[in-house]
Formats: C-alpha cells, structure tokens, sequence
C-alpha cells in the first residue's frame, strides 16, 4: 500500500469563530497540500475542530445554549470559513465524535494496561483560557506564564507517566533533525525537556462535558490528551488500515501549542502505545494586533471573509479574487520564526504593490504586447536561456523554502519570478524590437508568455483562483503538475491568447490618506449645557448599565467626517456603536482598544447607521472626546459602576 502524504491542523476550540490569527495554520497547511498534490503525492489533509474542553464548556454556559447545540454551531461556522478560505481539506474530524472518542478511550486504556497511566492526587493549579496544569513556581504574578487566570484544583487524578519519556524523547530529537521545525524552537524544546519533565495529569473531575475514562464516569480525559489523538482516529485507528496514512508527514501548529504539547506530551503518548512520531512538527510564530496576540480573549479578532469582502467592496475586484488577495497576505507574512504584525495598512500596501502592481503589470503587459506584436498566438520560438534560468531559480526556491515549511520564502519565491518578468520586460523592450523588425522578437514574446505560465503553477498553492484565471487569459488548462513548471510543453506555440482582464483593480490609498489626514476645520468652542443642579439619587443612577467594552473593528462612517462606526465586543455581545470621536481618533487608534459603554441606551439611528449604545468620554476644551477607559485590563464585559 502507497503510504500517502497526511498533513494535520491544530484542532480549534469552538470557543469562538475563527480569526486571521487561528487561519493562519490552516492556510499553512493548504499551501503545502496543493503544494504537495502539485508534486504528485497523494495528500490527505485533516483539519477540524476542539470541542471537549472546560473553555469550551463554559462559552456555551455563557452564551445560554446547550453545550452541544453551541458546539455543533461554532464547528460549523469553522467550517464555513475554511470552505470561504478555499481551505481544501479532506476530512474535518470533530471530538464529539463517537469515532475520535473511541480512540481516546482505547489510547487510555492500553497506556493504563501499559503501566504508563496510574493513579494519584493532583494539586496545583488549572489555566482553562490554555487548558494547561500550572505549578506554583510556573506563575507569573498569580497568572499563567501567558497572562491567564488560573484556578486551584485538587482532585484524584490519573497520570501519564511523561518523565519516563525523557531520554527518549530528546534521543529522538537529536536523531531526527527534521523533527521540529524551525530550528529555533528545536532548540526550545530541548531546553524545556532538559529542565525536567513531571508525569502529567490526564484527566479532570467530570463536570458533565467530555470523554469519560473508561470504568470511571466520575472523570472525564484531560483536553489535550483527547485532542492530540484526533490525529490518530483521522487516520482510522484503531482500525485496520490506518497505516496508508500514519505518521503524519507535517503537524501544522502555532508555537504556543508545540512545547508542552505537541512535542513532548504527544510523542510520548504515542512512544508508550508503540506507534510511529510523525515526521515534521513545525510551530509557527504569531500574528500581532497592537503589540498582541491576535485572539478572542483579546478582543482584536479580524474575521477573514470580512477582510476579502472589505477588500472587494473598496477595490472593485471580484469576491474570489479578494479571497485569494487574503490568502496571499496570509502567505506573504507567515510568521516562522518571529511575529509578525497585522495592520489594514500594511494589508493594503501589500495588495496595491505584489497584486495590483507586479502580479497585474505582469499579467496585462505580457498579454497586451502578445497581442500588438505577434498576434495573440504564442511563437514558435526558442525560450531565452536567461528565462529559463530565472525559472529555474524561482522554482528552486519554492521548492527549498517548502521543504523546511517556510511558506513566506517560497510566496517570496513565486513573486520574485513576476518581478522579474516586469524587468525582463523593461531590458528586452519588445515594442523596440518589434519597431526595429528585429526577428529576436518571438524568441522574447514567448519567454515572456513562459514566464507568466510558470508564475501561473508558483502562485497555484497559494492563490488557486487567481492561477486559474491567468490559465484562462493565456488560453490553456491549468497548470497542475509541479514538474511541467518552465517546460516549453506547458504553454505549446500556437496557443491562442485570450484579451487581458484586470484581476486586481488599485485600491485608491492616497484619496483614503488624504480623508483622513485632513486638517480639521477650525471650530467654535462648544458650550456645553449647564449640569444640572438637581441631585439624581442612587436608584437613578443605577438605572444606567455601563459595562467594558472591547473596540473589534472601526471605520469612518461615510458621509461625515465626525463619526467612526464601531464594532464592539460587550462580554459575549457584538454591538455596532456610532461615536462621534473621528477628530481626536483614528480607526487605528480605536481597534483592540477597552471602552466604558452605556450598554441599556435605546438605540438610536446616526446618518442612517443605527447607533446600540454609547462611549463614555471626557469632553475637552473643543468639545472633542477623551474616550474613558478602565485604567488596567477589566474582565470583557465587567460591569462599571
Ligand atoms: N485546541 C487547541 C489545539 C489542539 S491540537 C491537538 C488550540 N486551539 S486554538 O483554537 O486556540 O488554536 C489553534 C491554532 O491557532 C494554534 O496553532 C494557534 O497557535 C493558532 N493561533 C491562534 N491565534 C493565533 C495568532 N494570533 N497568530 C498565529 N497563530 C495563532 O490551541
């Protein structure tokens, strides 16, 4: 049996919907499965959701739905996004169910019957924000290491007897430099296994959500030990047949998740059931909002799909084209080693300058002069040997970038190749030769043509649409098989081009610059109305609810240069809230940002926008807002008083 090529996702909590932060692995791992398929391999591609979990458990209390009913709602919607995301992957495995559960109990049990799960008491302290077991000398301040409340918990517990796998674990570590990837967090691990690894607590008291031990309903399996093994139960153990995909060839994953995790707890897991470790880990850096981790609890989520109709909506560009314009930035960015920082600006800039620019000159300078000098026909005619090498080079690249998972280097690799068409085009000045009469003429044209058809197969894995749609321009099929990229054979002379069409249309970022920077028109102090002198008693006041809020998104209000429309984030409420504050902040300036909210105003309609709740603010001597805030985090939603 062909063992085929099993890329896995982290499984993501159901907590909430997903953000530009959790798709990131995920548009990881399909980069490098239409990667992969392009070379041939026979890939499975598994990605799903987390749903066992007490954080889990606990949104759904919060939110006033039944833990079941919340879960199956919030997988769905990954799910939508992933399929919005053209995340193409093979199966999406959900804990729920009962296939993912009987795997966990079967793994428990043979490692209990193994003697590496006994029995014992657990006291310390529970992080739920992480799901993670903390020490007392592991807190920072009374928090998690990450900054997260923890809880005390002592409970009889059941062990996995994770200090036993020490040696073996950085045994194979050092034998398998391929293990964990990139090097860096190799090096991480190593550290942290080195200081000692404790026997780890696998299950909690059953609070009515979970996998419950087998023979003992009163507990239920430690999050991660279940999730881990969703790997495992996607491969179809224990059941025959799940050799033809396990070990996983890539664990996809952020770096928070792959120390405690993924590098240790997991393989360990699998040392004690005897089964193969997979092959590659690779743990990712972050994406930052304002000097933070992109998260829920953060309350600075940028949902994907509104990225891509945001985009469209203001650049005029098809909603697919936009969707891949989000997977390219993705892609482009993708923090390996050290975070990166995600701003709409720096998204823009990146749109305008590798899409409408050098993606878009590309693509129409090639098929326009194709279709002035030689007819629209592809020449017959030699490919010039300095193309053939700069093809070579990009797809080198490419190739060398993606075999240690460095999917910026090799989107780098794929743009450097349309970059240089763009200068080709310049040095070689087809429109002199042509004037000239110079018969060098279809030798360039067709480079060129060749040029633009191996860019089509580099972006493929990243932008599937976009490839497509260049295929279409240039009239033939689309180029799927990685080994035809820079063949003459790929693009035959006498193909028949079709007429240039504008993929990525510039977005007009100067005219944005010029709203918003300008001057303000001098203004009249306001008066403010006198305050009145009547004294309102308690029972009044407290007629008015004010709760913390978190600012998700912020635009200006179109149609008036006081107002930004807001989006924000009240405990588990999204409320839009029209300010008039656009003189004294930007956008920018507002996202991610705590405000203080009269949460039970009636709405109100501003400018045809309705207003749900209003910010509180000091005025200043123009009567602008300074915007309140508590004066440290305050819990999301925590009411004011
Ligand atoms: N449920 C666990 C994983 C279990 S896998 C057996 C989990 N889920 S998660 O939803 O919190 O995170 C899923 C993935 O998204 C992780 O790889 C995490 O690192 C990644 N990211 C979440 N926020 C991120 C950023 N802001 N930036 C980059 N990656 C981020 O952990």
């Amino acid at each position: 049996m062909r063992k085929r090529f099993y890329i896995t996702t982290p499984i993501y909590y159901v907590n909430s919907v997903p953000h530009i932060g959790t798709a990131l692995t995920t548009l990881a791992s399909d980069v490098t499965a239409r990667y992969r398929a392009m070379r041939g391999d026979d890939v499975t591609f598994v990605t799903g959701t987390d749903e066992n979990g007490t954080k889990v458990m606990e949104a759904a209390q919060r939110a006033g739905k039944d833990t079941q009913a919340f879960v199956d709602e919030i997988s769905g919607a990954f799910a939508d996004v992933f399929t919005g995301l053209k995340i193409g992957y093979s199966d999406f495995i959900r804990t729920t169910e009962p296939r993912h559960r009987r795997a966990v109990q079967e793994v428990f049990t043979r490692l209990r019957d193994a003697g590496y799960v006994t029995l014992g008491k657990y006291e310390g302290w529970y992080d739920v924000s992480s799901e993670t077991f903390f020490r007392e000398s592991d807190l920072v301040d009374g928090k998690s290491p990450d900054g997260n409340e923890v809880r005390w918990v002592e409970e009889e517990n059941w062990f996995f007897r994770l200090s036993e796998f020490e040696k073996p674990l950085l045994d194979h570590i050092e034998a398998h430099p391929e293990f964990i990837l990139p090097e860096a967090r190799r090096n991480e691990v190593v550290s942290f296994i080195r200081r000692g690894l404790r026997d780890a607590s696998i299950t909690r008291t059953n609070p009515g959500w979970g996998i419950p031990v087998p023979g003992d309903e009163t507990k239920v399996i430690y999050v991660w030990f279940d999730a881990l093994i969703n790997y495992l139960a996607a491969a179809g153990w224990p059941d025959e047949g799940w050799q033809a995909l396990w070990p996983a060839d890539v664990e996809w994953m952020g770096k928070d998740i792959l120390t405690r995790f993924h590098a240790t707890l997991w393989p360990a897991m699998l040392m004690g059931l005897g089964l193969p470790l997979p092959t590659t880990l690779v743990g990712h850096a972050w994406m930052l909002m304002g000097g933070e981790k992109i998260s829920k609890s953060k309350g600075n989520v940028v949902a994907p799909l509104d990225l891509a109709r945001d985009l469209a909506a203001a650049s005029g560009c098809a909603e697919d084209a936009a969707i891949d314009a989000v997977r390219y930035y993705m892609a482009a960015t993708l923090p390996l080693e050290n975070d990166a920082t995600f701003t709409h600006d720096d998204f823009e800039k990146h749109y305008n300058s590798d899409l409408a620019n050098d993606l878009g000159n590309a693509l129409n300078r090639s098929l326009a002069m194709s279709a002035k000098f030689v007819g629209a026909v592809v020449p017959d005619a030699p490919v010039e040997p300095e193309v053939a090498a700069a093809i070579r080079a990009a797809k080198d690249g490419f190739e060398a970038a993606m075999a240690v998972y460095d999917v910026a280097a090799a989107t780098s690799a794929a743009f450097g190749l349309v970059r240089f068409l763009n200068k080709h085009i310049d040095t070689r000045a087809p429109w002199a030769l042509a004037k000239a009469g110079d018969p060098a003429l279809g030798s360039v044209m067709g480079s060129i043509l060749l040029t633009l058809r191996s860019a089509e197969g580099l972006v493929r894995p990243i932008m599937p649409g976009v490839a497509d749609a260049i295929a279409a321009q240039l009239g033939v099929a689309p180029l799927t098989e990685w080994d035809a990229i820079g063949t003459p054979g790929s693009l035959p002379a006498g193909t028949v081009l079709s007429e240039p069409k504008p993929i990525f249309p510039r977005l007009d970022l100067k005219a944005k610059a010029a709203a918003q920077a300008a001057p303000p028109k001098p203004e009249k102090p306001k008066k403010e109305p006198p305050i009145p002198m009547e004294p309102i008693g308690i029972e009044d006041f407290a007629k008015v609810e004010l709760r913390i809020g978190r600012v998700l998104e912020a635009v200006p209000l179109e149609g008036s240069d006081k107002l930004l429309k807001l989006d924000v984030l009240v405990g588990d409420e999204k409320r839009q809230i029209v300010a008039g504050i656009r003189k004294n902040y930007t956008p920018e300036q507002m996202i991610g940002r705590q405000v203080v909210v009269v949460f039970n105003l009636k709405p109100a309609m501003l400018r045809g926008t309705e207003s749900q709740g209003m910010l509180l603010a000091a005025v200043d001597e123009q009567g602008g807002a300074i915007l309140l805030r508590p004066e440290k985090e305050a819990p999301e939603g925590a009411k004011v008083r």
